[in-house]
C-alpha cells in the first residue's frame, strides 16, 4: 500500500484556517476558507489529529461505506476520562440513534419508524396552519417597519411542528427550544469547557423532562409517536425500564435533530430569497420552483457543515495512512462547493439538480429529511404568495465560534 505522511506545515496551515473559520468573518462567509482548505488536497490533516475531507466524492463514499463507523460509546470510552467525549452530555448523546453502529443501529432505526408519505400528509395541515399564523405576525410587525424573520418565523415553525407531532404542551416549547440550542455544543467540533458545561446542564434537564413524559405516556397511551415507540420498544425489550430508556433516547434525539437544523434551513432559504430582488419575483411568479430552491439552499449553505466518522480498520485514504479508530471530519459544507462536482459552485443556481450531503448518506441518512423539506417548501410557497416582496435590511449575524452547526441569530427584513 502506497502511503504518504502529512507534514507539520500542512498541520500549521489547517490550524490557521480553523482559527479564521471560527472568527466572526469566518462564520459570516466560511467558503473562501473552505476553498483554501481544498487547495491542500481532498484530504488534509486536522490540527488536533485525524483528517479533514473536502472532496465531494470522497465524503459521499465514506458515508456509504461500512469501513467507516460512527464514533460510538466504545470509541468515546477509549478516548479517556478527561476528554470532551467523557462529558455527561457527550455520554448521553452516545446512546442516541446517530451514535450507534450496526447491529444496534439497525434495531433502533427500525423502532424509530419513518416519515412516510401518509405521516407527512398527516402533519402537513399543522405546518400550513402554523406557517400562516406566523406569516400574519410577520406582516403585522412589518407594518411598523422591519422585522426579524429568524425570531418571528424560522425559530417558531420547527418547534411548533415537532411539538404538535410529539404532543408536547405548547407552554413547554420555548424552554425546550432554548435547551436544544444549549445542547448543540456537545455535538460541535471544538467545544470550549464553558460550552460543554451549558450542554451538560441542558441535557440533564432534557433527560428529566423526557423520562417523565415517557412514564406519563406509558400510563396514558395515546395516538402519538411516543406511545407508538413504547409499543415497538416493548416488543424489542422485556425489561420495561430499558424499554422506557430506549423511547426516551428516541424522543430526545428527534427533538434535538429537528429544531436548530430546520430553523437554519428556513432562515438561510429566506436570506437567499431576499438578498436578490430578482429571486423573490422569480419564485413568486413560479411557486413550483420551491423544491429546487430548497435543494439548492441545502447545497449552497447547509445547516450542518461537518459529519464525522472513525475508521473501522487500518486503511489508506487518498494515499494517506489511516489507523483503525482514526477520525475523519467530512467537511460537507466545503464538499458542496467542490468544483469537480458542481461547476461554478459559489453560484446559487436553481437550474441545478444538486447532489448534496446536507442530510448525510448511507445508513444514517436523516430520518427527518421529508419533514424538513415539507416545512421549507410550505413556508416558501406561502411566503411569496401571501406577502409582497421583502428586502434584507442588514446582513444577519451568525452564532459565534461554530464549525458544524450554522445558526443565524437574526434575519432582519422589511417591505421592499
Ligand atoms: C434541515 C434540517 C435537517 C438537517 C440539515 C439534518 C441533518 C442530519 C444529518 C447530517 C444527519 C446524519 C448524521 C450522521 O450521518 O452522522 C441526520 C440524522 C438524523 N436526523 Fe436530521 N436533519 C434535519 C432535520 C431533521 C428532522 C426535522 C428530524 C426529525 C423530525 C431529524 C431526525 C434525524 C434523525 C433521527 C437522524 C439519525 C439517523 C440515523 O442515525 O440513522 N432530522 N440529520
Amino acid at each position: 500500500m502506497q502511503t504518504v505522511t502529512t507534514t507539520s506545515s500542512d498541520r500549521r496551515a489547517t490550524l490557521s484556517l480553523f482559527t479564521r473559520l471560527r472568527s466572526a468573518q469566518g462564520q459570516d462567509d466560511p467558503f473562501p476558507i473552505y476553498a483554501a482548505l481544498r487547495s491542500l488536497g481532498p484530504v488534509a490533516p486536522a490540527p488536533w489529529g485525524g483528517h479533514l475531507v473536502t472532496g465531494f466524492d470522497l465524503c459521499d463514499r465514506i458515508l456509504r461505506s461500512p469501513a467507516w463507523l460512527e464514533p460510538d460509546r466504545r470509541w468515546r470510552e477509549k478516548q479517556g476520562p478527561r476528554t470532551r467525549w467523557s462529558a455527561p452530555s457527550a455520554r448521553e448523546i452516545s446512546s442516541t440513534l446517530p451514535a450507534l453502529n450496526p447491529p444496534d443501529h439497525s434495531r433502533v432505526r427500525q423502532a424509530a419508524g419513518t416519515f412516510d408519505r401518509s405521516t407527512i400528509q398527516g402533519i402537513a395541515p399543522t405546518v400550513t396552519r402554523v406557517t400562516d399564523r406566523l406569516l400574519d405576525t410577520l406582516a403585522d410587525r412589518l407594518r411598523d417597519g422591519e422585522a426579524d424573520f429568524a425570531a418571528v418565523v424560522a425559530e417558531e415553525l420547527p418547534v411548533a411542528t415537532i411539538g404538535t407531532w410529539l404532543g408536547l404542551p405548547e407552554a413547554d416549547w420555548p424552554r425546550l427550544r432554548e435547551l436544544t440550542h444549549d445542547q448543540v455544543f456537545t455535538q460541535e467540533l471544538l467545544p470550549t469547557a464553558s460550552q460543554l458545561a451549558r450542554s451538560d446542564a441542558a441535557m440533564a434537564e432534557l433527560r428529566a423532562y423526557f423520562l417523565d413524559l415517557v412514564r406519563d405516556r406509558r400510563a396514558r397511551p395515546g395516538d402519538d409517536p411516543i406511545s407508538g415507540w413504547i409499543t415497538r420498544w416493548d416488543a424489542l425489550e422485556s425489561d420495561q425500564d430499558k424499554a422506557d430508556e430506549g423511547v426516551y433516547f428516541l424522543a430526545l434525539f428527534f427533538l434535538l435533530a429537528a429544531l436548530e437544523t430546520t430553523a437554519t434551513l428556513l432562515a438561510t432559504m429566506v436570506l437567499r430569497l431576499v438578498e436578490e430582488p430578482d429571486r423573490w419575483d422569480l419564485v413568486a411568479d413560479n411557486p413550483d420552483l420551491a423544491p429546487a430552491f430548497v435543494e439548492e439552499t441545502l447545497r449552497h449553505d447547509a445547516p450542518t457543515h461537518v459529519i464525522s466518522r472513525v475508521a473501522a480498520h487500518d486503511c489508506a485514504l487518498n494515499g494517506l495512512e489511516i489507523r483503525a479508530d482514526d477520525m475523519v471530519h467530512l467537511m460537507v459544507g466545503a464538499a458542496h462547493r467542490d468544483p469537480d462536482r458542481h461547476p461554478d459552485p459559489d453560484r446559487f443556481d436553481l437550474r441545478r439538480k444538486p447532489a448534496h450531503l446536507a442530510f448525510s448518506a448511507g445508513i444514517h441518512y436523516c430520518l427527518g429529511a421529508p419533514l424538513a423539506r415539507m416545512e421549507a417548501d410550505t413556508l416558501l410557497r406561502r411566503l411569496v404568495t401571501r406577502l409582497p416582496r421583502l428586502t434584507l435590511v442588514r446582513r444577519p449575524t451568525m452564532a459565534p465560534r461554530r464549525v458544524v452547526f450554522r445558526r443565524l441569530l437574526n434575519l432582519d427584513v422589511a417591505l421592499a
